[in-house]
This record gives structure tokens, C-alpha cells and sequence, in this order.
């Protein structure tokens, strides 16, 4: 085993396994993420950085805004494949192409069901059917972009031998890409495996082309399927960065990569990513959606690298390698030795955000400095980690209708905690509410809703520190439901009372924005005969 010297080098094409990153697409579908462009541009540029071979950027059927953005990732992606999603009808062939045809490298992922359960419940049809769909969107699909996917969606859970009849069709029509679903989570590693030697038995013809995995997390087996698809030959792996996805969640995309990086002693393969990268997307991606990581999750947890017995601590300090298999310098969780403070410039801090991997240039170079003045004037040292929060934070305020002016809080024991809060609509209107509440941080959440007049219901709210320290930066996450629609903010500070009330603003703007963008959606579709949200 090589706890060291995890780097990858040089990977023969034979032994490579492609990372195909569906965090935009898959993972997007979890409840109450609702990324803007913006967002998603930013999230697949990181992805870039990260080395991933495949961007699945989005669903272009299911919403103009959906389109845009995968529209927009495929035109400035520089690297990987950009991939838009369509069911095998026409007209989702028809807009996943118009999507990414402006990319460097452009993939149509088409998908129908194999599973008889899909079939007489859901497709109400019948296997020659989706034998017939199945041909059709291929050969179309090929008509237009050289690079076609195709999936047999809850393959796992349908007859082998008609998924194989499905796959022979999909290759014969020239897919480059075949991938077993494991859609609702259902097989076990070595039902998964002896699936692929059955389908390669059954269509020799998949030898010419790229297998994938593509697993769930329902029974929290996805990366060991994966795992063992990849072992049975698969050479190419979907997942989604701290493992979001529909319910339970796709595999985790630094688990699969850490696997396959950490034990390649064990089956000679690897994949491309510079695994450096992990630590900084995974704080993105939780950033942007609002989904926290576990703190004992894999990889990326804030305890994976965290040493809490005696024994294991003095192993440690005495030899690294005594309590870790992994370096945690390989995940990019090092400190990085960027320091500014109060006296840094302008320049200096665009030099730190390059080097962070960030191009703010123009006027998001004033907002970004103008925010890490209030944060330097309160803070020592601003860190790597607190410009990456700031920045991020600037993202994610993109576009947003209602902004926090001010706010202030009596708090005491003696009597409730009262606040006034103003807040700036998007008419440039200032709007003044105040109100009681439990704790200070409910008497702001309510008069928040009290100056905004929208009625919201707190599902989530988690504060935590950007850094160490008793000066560190306090970041909260809210989810909350308004307007009918279940959304995220997020709000740094060095005070976490502030830091709240920007992060329960920035959500109630995204779940207006959110009603707003599907009421006009609904009105121009004319409540059109497609579902709002199709597929998978
Ligand atoms: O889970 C699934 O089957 C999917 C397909 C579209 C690949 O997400
Ligand atoms: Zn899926």
C-alpha cells in the first residue's frame, strides 16, 4: 500500500478511469438546492481545476434557466467534456444539443428505462417500445454531437438480457458511452459486477466502447458499487462532489477519486484529478448549495484527518503514516500561506484571489474588496479559507433582490431579545420590520420577514467557523421555505449575528427568485403538455 506519494503520474489510457462530475445535474436535484448561473459557472470552473473528465452541467430541457446555464459552462469550459442530459424524446435531444454545441468537447447523455417496473408504471409501454425510443435517440443524437451517452435507467433492477438487447441497439446507433445506473440504489458490489460480465458476455460490442457506473446511495453502497463496476471493467465513474444527489445521494466523487488514487497498488488504476483540488470543491459545492459535510464524512470531513486519542496522536507526531493512510497535503487541506490584513491593497488582494484560483476582475474586484475591508477592520489576519468564504459569498449574493442594510438587537436575560432590521428590495426601496423573538437570532429572522412581508419557514440553519481562532469568521447556512419554494443562503461575519441575517436574506431572495423565474416559466410554457421537472 502507498500512504504516500499519492500523486497520480502518468496513467496508461487502459488502466484510466474517467471522473464524470453530474454535481450540476444529479446532484442539483437534491431539495432546496437551486443554483443560479453564476453559481454553476463558478462550480464547473472548479471542476476544471479539479482535472474531472466530464462536466454533466445540467438538464437543458427542464427550464430556460437550466438551459443558460448549461449553455454557459459549455462555452467557457476549457478541458473537460461538457454534457447535457435528455430524455429520448426529440424535443430534450433537440435543447440538450442547442446547449452544448458551443463546446469545446460536447456530449449527448440520452436515457430510457430497461426496468419492467419503469416500463408498465411509469413509461406505460412496452419493451419493443423502448427498444424503438432507445434506436431513435441515438441515431439522432449522433447526428448531431460524435460523443453520445447512453444509460438503461434502474438497469440494475431490470432483466439483463433486455438491457443487453437495449445496449446492443445503443451501440449499433453509435454510442461512445454506455452506463449501468444503479438508479435507486438497489444492487450490491457483487451483483453489480457480475451485471457488467453478463452485459459484456451478452454484447461483445461494449469492448469498442467507454462502460460507466452510475450508483446511488440508498442502502450506502454507492462507492463500493462504483468500485466494483470499475473493477469489472467500467472505465468510467459518475458522481457528484460530497456525494448530493437525488435522496441518498450519487457516490461521492474525492471518495472514489481518494479510493482509486490511495489503492492503486491494489488495481493499477487511477484517474486524472489533482486530488489538491478536493478540499476547496467540496467547501464550494457545500457553499453553494447549503448542504453542510458531515463532519466524519470521507475525505472532506472536517474529523477525517482529526487524530482524538492519545495513542493515535502520539503515532502520529511520531510517524504520520502510523494512523493515515492519506496525506492530508494531497486533498489541499494544508494551510495555505496566504495572509493579508487591514494596510493590503487592491492589487494584493487580486493577487490572492488568483492564486486562490479566482479571476474577480472590474466591478466584483470593488465588491470583493469593499467586503474584505469590513472584514479586515475586524479581524487580524484574513486567510486563504476567510477570502474563499468572502468570494464566495460575492457569488452567491449575484443577482439577488433583496439585500440587508442594517440591523440591530437588544439581547439580555431580563427581558426577549427585540431587533429592527432593514432591508433593501430589489427597487432600491428600504424596508424597516422589528420584532421579538426566542433568542436574538430568531428576533432578526423575524423581522427580517417583518420588514420583507414574506412569511418563511426556517428548516435549517447551522453556524460554524471559516478558521481557528477567537477572531475567526462565522459562517452560517439557512434553508428555508417561502413563496412555496425551498432555498439556501449563506452569510460571513466575524459576528455570527450578522452572518445570520445575510444568510436568511440571501435565502429568501433565492426562493422569490426561484417562484418567480418558475411562475414566468409556467406562463410562457402555458402550463405546456411536458412535467416542470422530468426524468431521472
Ligand atoms: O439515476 C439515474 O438513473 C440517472 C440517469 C439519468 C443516469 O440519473
Ligand atoms: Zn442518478
Amino acid at each position: 500500500m502507498s500512504a504516500d506519494g499519492n500523486q497520480a503520474g502518468e496513467v496508461a489510457p487502459a488502466q484510466r478511469v474517467d471522473i464524470f462530475d453530474t454535481t450540476l445535474r444529479d446532484g442539483e436535484q437534491s431539495p432546496g438546492i437551486s443554483l443560479n448561473v453564476s453559481e454553476k459557472v463558478e462550480i464547473a470552473q472548479q471542476l476544471a481545476r479539479l482535472g474531472v473528465d466530464v462536466i454533466e452541467a445540467g438538464f437543458p430541457i427542464t427550464s430556460p434557466g437550466d438551459f443558460a446555464a448549461v449553455e454557459a459552462i459549455a462555452r467557457g469550459a476549457e478541458g473537460p467534456v461538457v454534457c447535457g442530459l435528455a430524455r429520448t424524446h426529440k424535443a430534450d435531444i433537440d435543447a440538450a444539443w442547442n446547449a452544448i454545441k458551443d463546446a469545446e468537447r460536447p456530449r449527448i447523455h440520452t436515457f430510457i428505462s430497461t426496468s419492467d417496473i419503469h416500463i408498465t408504471h411509469q413509461l406505460q409501454t412496452t419493451r419493443e417500445d423502448v427498444k424503438g425510443q432507445a434506436r431513435a435517440a441515438v441515431a439522432l443524437a449522433r447526428s448531431y454531437a460524435d460523443d453520445v451517452e447512453f444509460s438503461p435507467m434502474d438497469a440494475t433492477r431490470a432483466d439483463v438480457e433486455f438491457t443487453a438487447e437495449v445496449c446492443a441497439i445503443a451501440v449499433e446507433e453509435g454510442a461512445t458511452v454506455v452506463n449501468i445506473p444503479d438508479t435507486v440504489g438497489y444492487t450490491t458490489p457483487s451483483e453489480y459486477a457480475a451485471y457488467f460480465r453478463r452485459l459484456y458476455e451478452l454484447v461483445p460490442e461494449l469492448a469498442g466502447v467507454r462502460t460507466s457506473v452510475h450508483c446511488h446511495d440508498d442502502l450506502g453502497l454507492a462507492v463500493a458499487n462504483s468500485y466494483a463496476g470499475v473493477l469489472a471493467g467500467a472505465r468510467q465513474v459518475e458522481c457528484a462532489v460530497n456525494g448530493i444527489g437525488e435522496r441518498a445521494g450519487n457516490c461521492s466523487l474525492e471518495e472514489i477519486v481518494m479510493l482509486l488514487r490511495t489503492r492503486r497498488d491494489a488495481h493499477g488504476l487511477d484517474t486524472g484529478a489533482n486530488t489538491r483540488e478536493l478540499a476547496r470543491t467540496s467547501r464550494m459545492v457545500s457553499r453553494f448549495t447549503g448542504y453542510a459535510v458531515q463532519p466524519n464524512k470521507a475525505i472532506v470531513g472536517r474529523n477525517a484527518f482529526a487524530h482524538e486519542s492519545g495513542i493515535h496522536q502520539d503515532g502520529v507526531l511520531k510517524e504520520r503514516t502510523t494512523y493515515e493512510i492519506m496525506d492530508a497535503t494531497e486533498i489541499g487541506l494544508e494551510s495555505n500561506s496566504i495572509v493579508l490584513g487591514k494596510h493590503s491593497g487592491r492589487h494584493a488582494l487580486r493577487d490572492a484571489l488568483e492564486q486562490l484560483g479566482f479571476k474577480v476582475e472590474g466591478n466584483a474586484l470593488n465588491q470583493a474588496f469593499a467586503r474584505f475591508k469590513e472584514v479586515a477592520d475586524r479581524k487580524k489576519q484574513v486567510t486563504a479559507l476567510d477570502l474563499e468564504a468572502i468570494v464566495s459569498e460575492g457569488v452567491r449574493a449575484g443577482g439577488e433582490r433583496y439585500e440587508l442594510a442594517w440591523f440591530e438587537v437588544e439581547a439580555g436575560s431580563r427581558r426577549p431579545p427585540h431587533a429592527r432590521v432593514a432591508v433593501t428590495t430589489p427597487a432600491g426601496e428600504e424596508m424597516v420590520g422589528d420584532a421579538s423573538g426566542d433568542g436574538p437570532v430568531d428576533a432578526i429572522l423575524v423581522a427580517i420577514q417583518d420588514a420583507t412581508g414574506v412569511e418563511c419557514e426556517l428548516r435549517e440553519y447551522t453556524v460554524s467557523a471559516v478558521t481557528e481562532g477567537e477572531d475567526a469568521l462565522g459562517e452560517v447556512t439557512v434553508m428555508l421555505r417561502a413563496a412555496g419554494r425551498l432555498a439556501s443562503g449563506q452569510g460571513v461575519a466575524t459576528d455570527i449575528l450578522e452572518a445570520s441575517a445575510r444568510a436568511y436574506v440571501r435565502a429568501l431572495s433565492s426562493a422569490l427568485e426561484g417562484a418567480a423565474i418558475r411562475e414566468a416559466e409556467a406562463l410562457t410554457a402555458g402550463a405546456a403538455a411536458e412535467p416542470a421537472t422530468p426524468g431521472p
